[in-house]
C-alpha cells in the first residue's frame, strides 16, 4: 500500500491535464477503496467487478454486481431449466467449443503474423481467473487470447524484431505486456497509468514475468530523465510522468480501449510528447466514440477521425474493425484498430 499512497500523493500534485476526466473521476475512489481491502490473490476471480473497469475482468459469465440477488436467482435457475446440456444456443454451442475455436483462430492470426505461436506461451494463473482453462497442457483465459489476437494484428504490420522499445499508455491489468513480453522477451516497454491501475498492473506483472523484469514506479517516481531506463524490462511510471518521453526515441506507441475514457484535449497533450521521435502507432478504440450522457461517460466523445486528424505527423498504414479471439469488439458500439507510420521526411 506504501507504494500506491506515493503514487496518489504524486498524482494529486500533478497539473490538472494528468488528472482523470469525467468518464474516469467516477471510478476513482470507488477503485482505491477496493483496493485497501482486496485480497491480490483473488484479483481475477471475479470477486471485485470494479476492476474490470480496466481489464482484471475473466469470468465466463457476468453477472452484473447491482442486479438484485433474486434475479441472479431466476437466471440460474432459467438457464438450469432450459440449458440442461449446458450448451449455448445457436449450434449446440458449448463453453468447450468457444475456447477451441478461439485458441484455433490464434493459431492462425500468429501464423499469418509470422509470430511465436500462442502453443508455445501460456497466462499466469495469479489472481485466481475464474476462466482458466487448459489447451495441450498450457494453461489460457479468454483475455490473453483476446491480447494475443490484437499483437497479431499490429505485428502484421509493425513486424517488430524483438528488441525494441514501446511505450504503453494506458496499460490497466497489464495483460497486454504480458503477452508482448511473452512473445518478444527482450523488448524495453514503459508503462504509463493513473495510479490506481498501475498499483495492481504492478503487482500482476510482478507476478507473471517475475519481479525481476519490473522496474517499479517508487524507482521511477522521482526521475526527471529517461537516461536510466532499464533495456529490456518493464518500466512503470504514474501517468503525469508521460513528458518525459518528450526526449525519448522509441519504436511503438501503444494505446488501447484509454484515449476513447478521456477527454480530446487531454489526449492532445499526450500525443504532443510523440512526434518525431516515435516511429510508429497502433491505436485500438471505440470507432465513434464513448458513451457520453449530459451527467456520465465522456463529455466530448473522440471518434476515428478525430485520432486521424491528431496525428499529423504519421501515416495510416491499416485500419480495421477490432476483434477478440472469439468475437468481434462491440461494447456500446463498434471498435477499430489501427497502426499508423511516422511520415517519411
Ligand atoms: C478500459 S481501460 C483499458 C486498459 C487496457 N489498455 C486494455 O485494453 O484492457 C482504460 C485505461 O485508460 C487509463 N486512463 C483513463 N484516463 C486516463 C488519463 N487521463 N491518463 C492516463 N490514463 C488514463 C485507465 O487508467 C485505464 O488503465
Amino acid at each position: 500500500m506504501d507504494r500506491l499512497s506515493l503514487l496518489l500523493e504524486e498524482y494529486r500534485k500533478a497539473p490538472e491535464i494528468f488528472q482523470a476526466g469525467r468518464y474516469w473521476k467516477t471510478y476513482e475512489a470507488r477503485i482505491i477503496r477496493e483496493i485497501e481491502k482486496s485480497d491480490i490473490n483473488q484479483l481475477r476471480s471475479g470477486k471485485y467487478p470494479i476492476f474490470g473497469t480496466f481489464g482484471f475482468s475473466e469470468s465466463v459469465y457476468h453477472y452484473h454486481p447491482q442486479v438484485p440477488f433474486y434475479t441472479k436467482l431466476a437466471k440460474q435457475a432459467i438457464r438450469s431449466l432450459f440449458i440442461t446440456n449446458k450448451a449455448l444456443l445457436p449450434y449446440s454451442l458449448r463453453l468447450s467449443d468457444i475456447r477451441e475455436m478461439a485458441y484455433n483462430n490464434c493459431m492462425i492470426q500468429g501464423e499469418l503474423a509470422n509470430m511465436k505461436p500462442i502453443s508455445e506461451i501460456e497466462v499466469s494463473s495469479f489472481g485466481n481467473p475464474a476462466d482458466l482453462f487448459e489447451v495441450s497442457g498450457k494453461k489460457y483465459t479468454m483475455q490473453f487470447l483476446n491480447f494475443y489476437i490484437r499483437l497479431c494484428f499490429a505485428q502484421r504490420h509493425l513486424k517488430l524484431k524483438g528488441n525494441e522499445t514501446l511505450v504503453e499508455l494506458g496499460s490497466g491489468s497489464g495483460f497486454q505486456v504480458e503477452v508482448l513480453k511473452k512473445v518478444f522477451p527482450e523488448l524495453t516497454i514503459l508503462c504509463f497509468d493513473l495510479p490506481y491501475p498501475l498499483y495492481l498492473c504492478g503487482k500482476y506483472l510482478s507476478e507473471s514475468l517475475g519481479e525481476n523484469e519490473i522496474i517499479h514506479t517508487n524507482e521511477n517516481s522521482f526521475a526527471d530523465n529517461l537516461d536510466h531506463l532499464q533495456k529490456g524490462k518493464v518500466n512503470m511510471f504514474g501517468n503525469w510522468k508521460f513528458p518525459l518521453i518528450g526526449n525519448l526515441h522509441f519504436d511503438v506507441f501503444w494505446n488501447a480501449a484509454s484515449f476513447g475514457e478521456m477527454e480530446p484535449h487531454i489526449v492532445k497533450n499526450y500525443l504532443s510528447y510523440i512526434g518525431k521521435n516515435c516511429e510508429a502507432i497502433y491505436l485500438l478504440q471505440a470507432r465513434h466514440g464513448k458513451e457520453s450522457t449530459r451527467k456520465k461517460g465522456v463529455v466530448t466523445p473522440i471518434s476515428f477521425n478525430d485520432y486521424a486528424k491528431m496525428l499529423e505527423n504519421f501515416t495510416l498504414t491499416k485500419e480495421a474493425d477490432a476483434y477478440e479471439a472469439h468475437r468481434k469488439m462491440n461494447q456500446s458500439g463498434s471498435y477499430f484498430q489501427a497502426v499508423w507510420e511516422k511520415n517519411k521526411s
